[in-house]
């Protein structure tokens, strides 16, 4: 195939029409003989043709080559590759030189040759007689021309693309590659599996390092790469041949460069906000977990229950761990967490390696373990020189809330105080300690951190904060019921008041409910304790109590993302409150 034969010019005005219109128009010369001219039919023509052969191109192409006989001389299919050459550079005999120019990916070409433009009247020893005419049937595979660069064609954009692909970064993407006749070599899905890796410092074929530039996570595109950008005269070994541009549609679907740390986004921060967690600090917060694309990974909301751990300490992911610091309580931000402070290139669960990971983030409220009941006093009456102590008999209204607002039950609501014996473990610590010092007509927000409240096992490890209200008049000064002996039982008087208000253990305090005990904490409920006392009648702080600390754990099998392996440490943490 490679003898130059006689070579002259194509007709130029047929193949400019062929360029240009792509018309079937088959290239004749002007002699009366038809077998003395070239003659081209294109058997099927694709109907998309971005690109039809020039003088110059590389093609890769399929043939078959017979005698006006229909005696088979060549195929290229025998040799189970294609034909590859430069047109028009004399590498084939000239009248296929001819012939291939206009002809699209996928087109199909039957194609006569006159001797004078195939071998001549020398023919081919023992393949092609003198002065044959030569019939090819020829399907084009593959195009390109050495001055091509990489093309890409972006065919979907996300609204929002707040960055795009630099060299060094790192993506995860999904990839078909075919070549440019649309078979496909390669697919991620076929594998199951993303292409994750750098671009543009070398770890791809040069085109593809070029191609994935500049693209958004989200971004669709097609790259196309001749081979001088890809595996070259050699091809891969394995599914790529010589000299075949590839075509790759990718869609990407992460990116971050390893210098990355987190970013904070979205921020809401309520007004009034007194105070920032810090380092130590227990946290409950609500989030939703997606990866860059979108897709969701793990939501405490589906859960319905917070996410409860030490803040800085090493019991979450390091970029949680930052990403939490600082945050007021009701505040909602967007933690961006690169893969090496979120699961790094293993990822867990159903969180692919490498995986950039967003965090939805709502702080529920948080505390320090070191603090201590917090008091504000509202209103206080002129006349205040007789004041709440241990023992005393107090009648009082509240509104007891989490730090979010949400309210959790209310004397108001009921209609009737509630009345307790201060200093024998009646109510949970915090709130004994809130009542104290008070005097009536007082009006005061305490706030209770949960070890001095309803711990862990509480209505879940909330902050309480209580807004009590000593009544005016109802206890009024001098009537209080002070028990003679504070280490003692309250005397039958008192008992007999507390009783029928129902403080210990009775329906009525059952009714009123949620205050002194904790929704949910069932077992401590039966046995009628809402506060731990010593044998001395002292209550005690809520140490983790590990039948409640079993209760707190999600359901079984709920995938808790973001602790970091080892999470236990979160629970075994617990304890020290
Ligand atoms: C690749 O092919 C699959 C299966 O045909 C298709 O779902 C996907 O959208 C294609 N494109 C990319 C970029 O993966
Ligand atoms: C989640 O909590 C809400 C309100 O407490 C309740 O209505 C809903 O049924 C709960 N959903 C699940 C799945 O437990
Ligand atoms: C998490 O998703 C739920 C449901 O889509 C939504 O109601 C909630 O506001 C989201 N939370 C955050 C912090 O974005
Ligand atoms: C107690 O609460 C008040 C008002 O909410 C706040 O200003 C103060 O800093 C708090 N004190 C402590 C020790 O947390
Ligand atoms: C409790 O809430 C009710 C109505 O929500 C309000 O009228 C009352 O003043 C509140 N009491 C206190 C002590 O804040």
């Amino acid at each position: 195939m490679a003898l130059p034969a006689l070579r002259r010019p194509p007709p130029a005005l047929a193949l400019l029409l062929l360029w240009v219109t792509g018309q079937a128009a088959p290239v004749a010369g002007l002699g009366l003989d038809p077998e003395s001219e070239l003659h081209i039919e294109r058997r099927s023509v694709p109907t998309e043709c971005p690109r039809a052969v020039r003088p110059g191109d590389f093609v890769r192409y399929h043939y078959v080559g017979s005698l006006r006989d229909g005696r088979r001389f060549d195929a290229s299919y025998d040799r189970d590759s294609t034909f590859n050459a430069f047109v028009g550079k004399g590498q084939l005999i000239s009248g296929m030189d001819q012939a291939l120019v206009g002809m699209c990916v996928n087109e199909r070409r039957f194609v006569t040759i006159p001797p004078k433009l195939a071998y001549g009247s020398e023919g081919v020893a023992g393949m092609i007689p003198p002065d044959s005419v030569l019939h090819f049937d020829v399907l084009l595979v593959d195009l390109w021309s050495p001055e091509d660069q990489v093309q890409i064609h972006t065919y979907f954009k996300p609204a929002s693309c707040p960055r795009t692909v630099q060299v060094s970064d790192f993506v995860r993407y999904h990839c078909n590659g075919t070549f440019l006749d649309g078979t496909l070599f390669d697919s991620s899905h076929n594998r199951m599996k993303t292409y994750d890796t750098y671009v543009g410092i070398g770890w791809l074929i040069p085109g593809m390092d070029a191609g994935l530039l500049g693209m958004c996570v989200g971004e669709r595109r097609v790259i196309t790469i001749p081979p001088f950008l890809a595996y070259g005269e050699a091809g891969d070994g394995k599914d790529i041949p010589g000299q075949a541009s590839l075509v790759f549609d990718v869609l990407l679907l992460d990116l971050h460069n390893p210098k990355d740390s987190i970013s904070v986004e979205n921020q809401v921060v309520p007004e009034g906000c007194e105070r920032r967690s810090r380092s130590g600090d227990f946290m409950r917060y609500h989030y939703n977990g997606t990866l860059l694309d979108g897709s969701p990974f793990d939501s405490s909301y589906r859960r319905n229950r917070t996410f409860d751990t030490y803040v800085g300490q090493g019991y979450v992911i390091p970029g949680m761990d930052q990403g939490l610091l600082g945050m007021c309580i009701g505040e909602r931000r967007r933690i961006v967490v690169p893969p090496h402070l979120g699961y790094g290139e293993e990822g867990r669960g159903n969180i692919p390696g490498s995986a950039v990971l967003v965090f939805d983030v709502q702080v529920v409220d948080f505390h320090n373990p070191s603090d201590s009941v917090n008091i504000t006093s509202h209103y206080r009456p002129p006349d205040c020189s007789v004041r709440s102590q241990k023992g005393d008999f107090l009648k009082y209204h509240y509104n007891a809330s989490l730090l979010d607002g949400t309210l959790l039950a209310s004397t108001w609501n009921l209609g009737k105080t509630h009345n307790v014996v201060l200093g024998f473990g009646q109510v949970v610590l915090g709130v004994d300690m809130g009542l104290r010092e008070m005097c009536v007509g007082e009006r005061r927000t305490v706030v209770i951190p949960p070890h001095l409240g309803y711990g862990e096992a509480g209505v879940e490890i909330a902050l309480v904060s209580w807004k009590n209200w000593l009544l005016h008049g109802a206890v009024a000064a001098g009537h209080l019921a002070v028990c003679p002996d504070p280490s003692a039982a309250p005397s039958p008087c008192c008992c007999l008041d507390l009783r029928s208000a129902g403080f210990r253990g009775g329906a009525g305090q059952r009714r009123a409910g949620v205050r002194h005990r904790a929704a949910g904490a069932g077992g401590r409920a039966a046995r009628g304790l809402h506060v731990r006392v010593d044998r001395r009648g002292v209550p005690q702080p809520l140490r983790g109590d590990r039948q409640g600390r079993r209760r707190g754990r999600p359901p079984g099998g709920v995938l808790r993302v973001h602790p970091r392996p080892g999470g236990q440490r979160q629970r075994e943490a617990g304890s020290r409150i």
